[in-house]
């Protein structure tokens, strides 16, 4: 069956009613300009339920004036090529914002402690743009499970607590990071990078590479494994955002890393910020 592209909230939201007629639906919400980690996540949103949308909406509310909004790299027909190769039954792709944000818009969701360490606190608003989006996609969808990458494990994390605490009966699931051969995480933003940069943007991984063997080698101290990292991305160039130990559940900052620790990075390679992260016993 060709793959159906439905352009309004109108539409999106019939799509969804009649695809869980017959069974479970899958989410996976993206910003569109897919790579093989979105393509994955579609992969793994088919195995769990016959039917699955994709959505493609670069969500205006979570980019702060200055960032990239105007210039995140888009391409529809590759998009939707790529949702039709891996098994999407459907794709929402707004043509204008005020499919999402009408007129008169002005109701937003306001997420917890999650949300405020890192991405956070470097992207005030961020997270608040990222929840109203995703709620409204769940509202619309009612789907039975979404699907979202580890490279924005915060997300994850805040996404997970939201649908909790607000009852959308939604299973937030994680899939891990795709990688490139070299270890960078793919990311849409990895468009930006010159030739020159994309060569240094493994520092990201040698930072985690380099933190991991630390804990392996019994290093369990939180600002000591931050500082390697922080070193390891200065080393090549890059200027570090943030380098921080974090649980996994709740990311606080543990007393002592253990396995579960992530390691989060931010750091920007020119004017292009890349960021990454992986669990320390990984
Ligand atoms: O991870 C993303 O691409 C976006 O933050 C999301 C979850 C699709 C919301 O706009």
């Amino acid at each position: 069956m060709p793959l159906a592209v439905v352009t309004s909230a109108h539409d999106f939201r019939r799509a969804c009613q009649e695809a869980r007629v017959d069974g479970e639906l899958a989410l996976v919400p993206t910003m569109g300009y897919l790579h093989a980690g979105h393509q994955s996540l579609i992969k793994n949103a088919a195995q769990r339920a016959p039917a699955v949308a994709v959505t493609i909406f670069v969500n205006p509310s979570q980019f702060a004036p200055g960032e990239d909004l105007a210039r995140y790299p888009r391409d529809l027909p590759g998009d939707l090529h790529k949702c039709e190769l891996t098994g999407a039954t459907f794709v929402f792709a707004p043509t204008n914002d005020a499919e999402l944000y009408p007129p008169g818009f002005q109701t937003y969701v306001e997420p917890g402690p999650l949300a405020q360490p890192m991405e956070g606190e470097k992207r005030p608003g961020h997270f608040r743009g990222v929840c109203t989006v995703v709620a409204k996609l769940f509202a619309l969808s009612r789907a039975d499970a979404a699907f979202f990458g580890e490279k924005d494990y915060q997300q994850l994390r805040v996404i997970q607590q939201m649908a909790l605490d607000l009852n959308f009966g939604t299973e937030v699931i994680g899939r891990p990071i795709v990688r490139e051969s070299d270890g960078l995480a793919l990311s849409s933003r990895n468009a930006y990078l010159t030739r020159e940069e994309r060569m240094r943007a493994i520092a990201l991984w040698k930072a985690l590479d380099a933190a991991r063997k630390a804990f392996r080698g019994g290093e369990v101290e939180p600002a000591r494994l931050e500082e390697l990292a922080r070193e390891t991305l200065q080393q090549d160039g890059l200027r570090v955002d943030y380098a921080e130990v974090r649980s996994a559940f709740d990311l606080q900052r543990p007393q002592c890393a253990d396995a579960n620790s992530r390691l989060f990075l931010a750091a920007f390679l020119g004017k292009t910020r890349l960021i990454d992260n992986g669990a320390l016993g990984e």
